[in-house]
């Protein structure tokens, strides 16, 4: 494309994203440099990107709490009060502003009262995910992810959360205890200092002082594991289970657990349910959380896959876009002014288990470029959406499938995927601006379908005089051009940093942790529109300073 006619498609491309441009995907040696346009809108502001959107979970299952937390106190691993001081360290530098547990579907099967006291007196239970799924466990040796020995529990929860400056989100069990229990958990972690009983066995566990645990989720995916209900028969559960609780002077955040992927159905069902018996009951939500796994590919290996497999996988995760904007539309059915917002409780791809990984903590593996480029996608698509999402907690913290961390005793390690929270940090807090991209689009066939893919994605959010701007170039081979253009301001200085590599199987492991590094490159922006070219297969943030 020459210099004219470069400025050509700009201008028609400009109109929408349907009338662009199909480009087969061209092998490496034949990849040449496409052609696009970044307008960044700074006075259309979106809404500010809630912190919490950067947020994590952490479920009783496999190896994520037994060996990637809680490692013990006498572990010769290096830990704060049991926890794994190597995952503390490099988890509060990327900001965690919040952490869901004890599930997923573990949390329907939990009594909260096993995991507090003293801990030699906690009971022992099986594990939710090796009790129901008897062929995940392939381990010959009982261990803390068949048998749960509660050493981990609400105390231990709480003090990770305070190590590492996240606020706790507590999912309550619905399927097998009574309304009850979540009563007295919520008297567990809110009561004030010596006034009831269960402050009293807070404060035997060495906690006089109250949690104050906001963020409280009423079930999960009531439509399966937790509990088999229509979407009426969890609007009355979650009307029963929230009506009348003791809050003990702290504003609660209760969370309905929604639907799986883009099940429309269920929200709208749902919605017109809760607002049955009048609208106010909508004012006892904080937030409509769905999970959207985008799954994984051919045989499901995390590394191994085809150029077909990469972008299958980008165009799978993609789809939350399309997910988000579904759901808010059927909320607004019944509510709509908006004041329930949406929350992703549980996001990311999930591939099968490692090899190099004990086969008992399920789907752990170290992740590749293609999982960071679905974490740099997917958290775009929720600063595009700030002003629809208040929350979103990627599936799962470490050791299973999303993850931002792999641990196995002494060795750990960072995913792409961390690199990719750690650049994505700039945005939290800071208020999301509209952006237009327009790319030649990627096509390709996934067995005899015709699919396409956008050729550059991303988005912007701009603090004070700093606009931070991120971009996902998902072409495999090919490195894209870009004219950025700042509306309604001029860029003085600019600082990018970015991560790829040679290979879009690259990950780390515990011999190569630093294979997939972020680096700072260089960027000269200035003025309001200047020229910058995004790698192939490639996650970029601007920092751009402006006058
Ligand atoms: O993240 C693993 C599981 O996936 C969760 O427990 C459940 O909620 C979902 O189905």
């Amino acid at each position: 494309m020459t210099h004219h006619n470069r400025r050509a498609f700009i201008g028609t491309a400009l109109s929408g994203t349907a009338g662009l441009l199909l480009a087969r995907p061209v092998p490496a040696a034949r990849a040449q440099t496409r052609e696009s346009r970044i307008d960044i809108l700074v006075d259309e502001p979106i809404g500010a990107i809630a912190p919490e959107i950067y947020g994590h979970f952490v479920e009783h299952l496999g190896g994520v709490v037994y060996d990637g937390i809680w490692v013990g106190e006498q572990s010769r691993v290096a830990n704060v009060d049991g926890i794994r001081k190597a995952l503390v360290d490099r988890l509060k530098t990327i900001k965690p502003a919040v952490i869901r547990w004890p599930g997923g579907c573990f949390a329907d099967s939990y009594d909260w009262h096993d995991g507090v006291g003293a801990p030699e007196k906690r009971p022992r239970r099986t594990d939710f995910w090796v009790d129901t799924r008897p062929s995940q466990d392939r381990s010959p040796t009982p261990g803390p992810q068949r048998f749960d020995p509660n050493r981990f529990g609400t105390n231990e929860f709480i003090r990770f959360c305070r190590l590492v400056g996240a606020a706790p989100y507590i999912a309550a069990n619905v399927r097998s205890l009574p309304a009850k229990d979540l009563y007295q958990w919520i008297e567990y972690c809110n009561a004030p200092a010596g006034s009831t009983t269960m402050a009293e066995l807070r404060a035997a566990g060495g906690e006089r002082e109250p949690f104050d645990v906001r963020y409280w989720g009423v079930g999960n995916e009531p439509w399966g594991c937790g509990g088999n209900f229509t979407p009426e028969e969890y609007a009355t559960e979650f009307r029963r289970y929230t009506a009348w609780v003791p809050k003990f002077g702290v504003p609660i955040r209760f969370i309905a657990a929604g639907p799986n992927g883009g099940d429309r159905d269920w929200t709208a069902r749902f919605f017109r349910a809760l607002t049955a018996k009048g609208a106010g009951a909508l004012n006892g939500v904080y937030g409509w959380a769905m999970h959207y796994y985008c799954g994984s590919t051919g045989d499901r290996n995390a590394i191994q896959f085809t150029t077909i497999d990469w972008y299958d996988l980008l165009a799978r995760a993609d789809r939350m876009e399309s997910i988000v904007t579904t759901h808010w539309d059927a909320m607004a059915e019944s509510d709509p002014s908006h004041k329930v917002k949406l929350i992703v409780d549980e996001w990311g791809a999930w591939h099968a288990g490692s090899a190099d990984l004990p086969a008992n903590y399920l789907w752990a593996y170290p992740g590749s470029l293609r999982d960071a480029l679905v974490a740099a996608l997917t958290l775009d698509t929720f600063n595009r959406h700030a002003d629809k999402i208040v929350m979103a907690n990627v599936a799962q913290l470490v050791n299973t499938i999303h993850s931002l961390f792999v641990a196995h005793e002494h060795r750990f390690t960072v995913t792409p995927n961390f690199h990719v929270f750690d650049m994505y940090a700039a945005h939290q807090g800071a208020t999301a601006v509209r952006t237009a991209f327009a790319a030649p689009a990627i096509a390709f066939d996934r067995d005899g379908r015709a699919q396409s893919l956008w050729g550059l994605n991303g988005s912007a959010s701009l603090r004070d005089r700093r606009l931070a701007v991120t971009v996902v170039n998902p072409h495999a081979a090919a490195a894209c051009e870009s004219t950025i253009a700042v509306r309604g301001a001029t860029v003085r200085e600019a600082r990018a940093t970015m991560l790829t590599a040679d290979d879009i199987h690259a990950h780390n492991s515990f011999d190569r942790p630093a294979a997939v590094t972020p680096v700072d490159t260089p960027a000269a922006a200035r003025g309001t529109s200047f020229v910058h070219t995004f790698p192939p297969a490639s996650v970029t943030r601007l920092l751009l300073t402006l006058e």
